[in-house]
């Protein structure tokens, strides 16, 4: 084998080897002859090479021959990657996986309730840990399955015994970050028939009291004192009645339970709240029962509180396991069978279906969920003390991770081999190829792995699309399975997945076995179903049951026939899988009356380099577009430098000279996707500062909030539309 990369490989070897490597090469011949050597001695060879040897391109196809004598097998998908989706008598089209005559309702029989769901993780761990949490520079400290249980079951007895009723009309609110007792204060409103309403700081205060006087919470549980302070002050301003208890996780102070007292409300520390001594028998609630209300804060108006059943989730729940269960690294045992010795890191909002569902699927096998310390940065040293191998993200997360890595990737040639050994790496990728053991892991990846946890199995991305080259690059460095799901808290939380094997980019996979997708006319975009164009409409057991009292809204988004339409445009791909390319609102016309959609032009946009954040915009008494652009501040410094425009981050954000090299990448990437002339932007406003929720213009699930958007920067875009009329 080496041989033949000696002689194949001379004329390269010649021009472009260093003399050490060939001293190394031709001492490692002598050694073993011509004969083949031990694979791993070639490894072995490979490691002790300073990485500056390793630069000849002589170097590199040894590289790759020894990677083409060690490729391993692909995972063998569980359907045809080619046909992945098939039309259904009923309309729409439905997964390949699971009974060809009916959705999927459910995975286990033994877990058709999120109840059953955790009764059957205690069974299957024999009391392992479940929950686990640390204090900074701690080892994790873990809370026993039984131990959950019992909690749960105190606090649920406990808040009966104020008076609570076991049955799905209660709603108890929980205000809080990920901490094992979010899980808990869940599964107490479970065990006894009630119902969770999670609460969330980015709502901002009217929502909370909004969701509090419209789901009747009558008993919030929260984390912080702050939050419980929050929650006072809408009462003592008279404007939620119906809160009467308020119960604290965290330690308080008296002047804090007067407060609330003078207000007629009791608030009291968790501890205080478990009915230890009025245990009650759990009263579990049953498929169809309520289990949970989410509200999700659309672009306009109050927020919309979506009704969930125990039986929906569960079917999201079952789709999501049936499309994975096949999956090992290099054994085809179904993984439900070992995911007790999974590790799921939680720091995604639990208020998020996308976040609990997957830590259902965790427990529900017995594995473990470790919540990071509850500040973002800390995420790096969280992931190693724990060593996760779930590790549900966002989109943002992930182009995060990579831009660090080439910005650590700190000269022109680091990164043009990282970018060539992910190249390689990605070739076998996407013959469906995932693994960590590859040459390439050895010398570039493995650190990138490690800081990681170096555990990872799987990593779910959810709520956002990814951009496809963060997402290629990714799955060949983390050497982990990346999924992408699609969906909305509507049908629970996805809608269509990757299908196992297929690592390609630019699309979101196809539908569930628990639901069927259809997409329907838009004439005013000039989508058509019969061109497979249209609103994504979703039908099946995941599929919500209307906004809580708000008949209105829900007649708008579920139809007579059961189907939830999204909103989004979809489009079929030949090989059955669905792409989002568009959203049905957001639509104006420009002056001179032609259709904009800017989201679709976003879209496009958005895969600019030193692009972060964009917003485009445009009006009727308009005749063109222009944009707010937020360079990527770990991105664009290098990108601008290549150009020979030199400064700091925010320098260039004031610089013409970059506004206008940005522009030109803009336009270049729309007219290769073929934008017409008046769908690109004719200037922009640099901006320093990303859209956040902080600040107000994402939603929490990271959407732009356009109305806010066009507010904020209102006369920027006056600016910019006088400066391209004179
Ligand atoms: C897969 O694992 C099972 C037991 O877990 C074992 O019996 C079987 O031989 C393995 N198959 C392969 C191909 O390694
Ligand atoms: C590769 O991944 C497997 C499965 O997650 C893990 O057990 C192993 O430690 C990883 N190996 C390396 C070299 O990171
Ligand atoms: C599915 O089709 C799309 C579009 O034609 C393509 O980009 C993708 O690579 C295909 N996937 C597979 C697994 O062939």
């Amino acid at each position: 084998m080496l041989a033949f990369v000696l002689v194949s490989g001379s004329l390269w070897i010649l021009l472009e080897l260093s003399s050490t490597l060939m001293e190394k090469m031709q001492a490692q011949e002598m050694i073993s002859g011509l004969r083949i050597p031990e694979m791993d001695d070639i490894s072995q060879f490979f490691l002790s090479l300073p990485t500056s040897t390793l630069v000849g391109i002589g170097a590199l196809t040894a590289v790759l021959t020894y990677w083409l004598a060690t490729r391993p097998r692909p995972i063998k998908p569980p359907c045809s990657l080619q046909h992945q989706s098939e039309e259904h008598e009923g309309g729409g089209r439905r997964s390949m996986m699971g009974d060809r005559t009916k959705l999927l309702t459910h995975y286990h029989d033994d877990a058709t309730t999120m109840y059953e769901v955790f009764q059957r993780g205690l069974r299957i761990s024999g009391d392992g840990p479940c929950l686990g949490s640390r204090l900074p520079n701690q080892p994790y400290k873990w809370i026993s399955y039984k131990e959950v249980m019992a909690r749960a079951e105190h606090l649920g007895s406990g808040l009966l015994h104020q008076g609570c009723k076991p049955n799905p009309n209660q709603f108890i609110g929980v205000f809080a970050q990920n901490r094992p007792e979010w899980i808990i204060s869940e599964l107490a409103c479970y065990t006894y028939s009630m119902v969770v309403v999670p609460l969330y700081d980015t709502l901002g205060p009217d929502a909370i009291r909004f969701i509090i006087n419209t789901a009747d919470i009558s008993t919030v549980i929260c984390d912080k004192v702050e939050k419980a302070q929050v929650l006072l002050e809408n009462v003592e301003r008279k404007e939620t009645p119906g809160l009467k208890r308020i119960i604290l996780m965290d330690a308080f102070d008296s002047a804090l339970e007067e407060r609330g007292r003078s207000c007629n409300i009791h608030v009291q520390a968790i501890q205080e709240a478990l009915g230890r001594d009025h245990h009650r028998k759990p009263i579990p609630p049953a498929p169809d029962d309520l289990s949970i209300v989410c509200f999700t804060s659309g672009t306009t108006g109050n927020p919309k509180g979506v009704m969930l059943s125990h039986g929906n989730v569960i079917a999201d729940f079952a789709g999501f396991l049936k499309v994975t269960d096949v999956i090992t690294w290099d054994n085809f045992t179904k993984w439900p069978d070992f995911a007790k010795y999974d590790c799921l890191i939680s720091f995604l909002p639990l208020a998020h279906m996308f976040e609990r569902l997957i830590e259902a699927v965790v427990y529900c096998h017995g594995g473990r969920i470790g919540f990071y310390q509850g500040d973002i940065r800390l995420l790096p040293d969280d992931m190693k003390a724990l060593r996760p191998t779930i590790f549900p993200v966002v989109p943002r997360l992930l182009n995060r991770m990579y831009d660090k890595i080439f910005s650590q990737a700190n000269s022109q040639w680091k990164r043009w081999l990282l970018n060539f050994a992910a190249k390689r790496k990605g070739a076998e990728v996407s013959c469906g190829v995932i693994r960590n053991d590859s040459i390439w892991d050895k010398i570039f990846f493995s650190r990138i792995q490690n800081s990681l946890g170096g555990r990872l199995r799987m990593i779910i991305t959810g709520a956002a699309p990814t951009s496809p080259s963060v997402l290629g690059f990714l799955r060949a460095a983390l050497g982990c399975q990346v999924y992408e799901a699609y969906g909305q808290t509507e049908c629970t939380a996805g809608c269509t997945y990757t299908t196992p094997g297929d690592w390609t980019t630019g699309h979101v996979g196809a539908p569930l076995p628990c639901n069927l997708i259809k997409l329907v006319d838009v004439p005013e975009k000039n989508y058509f179903a019969s061109k497979g164009e249209g609103e994504v409409c979703v039908k099946g057991p995941n599929v919500f049951k209307g906004y809580l009292k708000d008949p209105e809204r829900t007649a708008e988004t579920l139809d007579p026939d059961g189907w939830l339409h999204t909103g989004d445009i979809g489009k079929w791909l030949p090989n059955g899988t669905l792409k989002i390319i568009d959203r049905k609102k957001h639509i104006f016309k420009l002056a001179q009356g032609e259709y904009i959609s800017p989201e679709k032009i976003e879209n496009i946009y958005i895969r600019s380099e030193p692009v972060a954040q964009l917003y485009v915009h445009g009006d009727s008494l308009q005749s063109c577009l222009v944009g707010i652009v937020v360079p990527d501040p770990e991105v664009m410094p290098e990108w601008a430098k290549k150009k020979g425009i030199l400064g700091t981050y925010k320098d260039l954000c004031k610089n013409t000279e970059l506004k206008k090299a940005i522009i030109d990448d803009l336009v270049r990437l729309g007219k290769a996707s073929g934008l017409h002339s008046f769908e690109q932007v004719k200037n922009i406003y640099i901006h320093s500062e990303m859209f956040s929720i902080e600040n107000g213009l994402l939603t929490p699930t990271l959407k732009a909030k356009r109305p806010e958007l066009k507010e904020y920067f209102k006369d920027k875009i006056e600016q910019l539309y006088s400066s391209i009329s004179m």
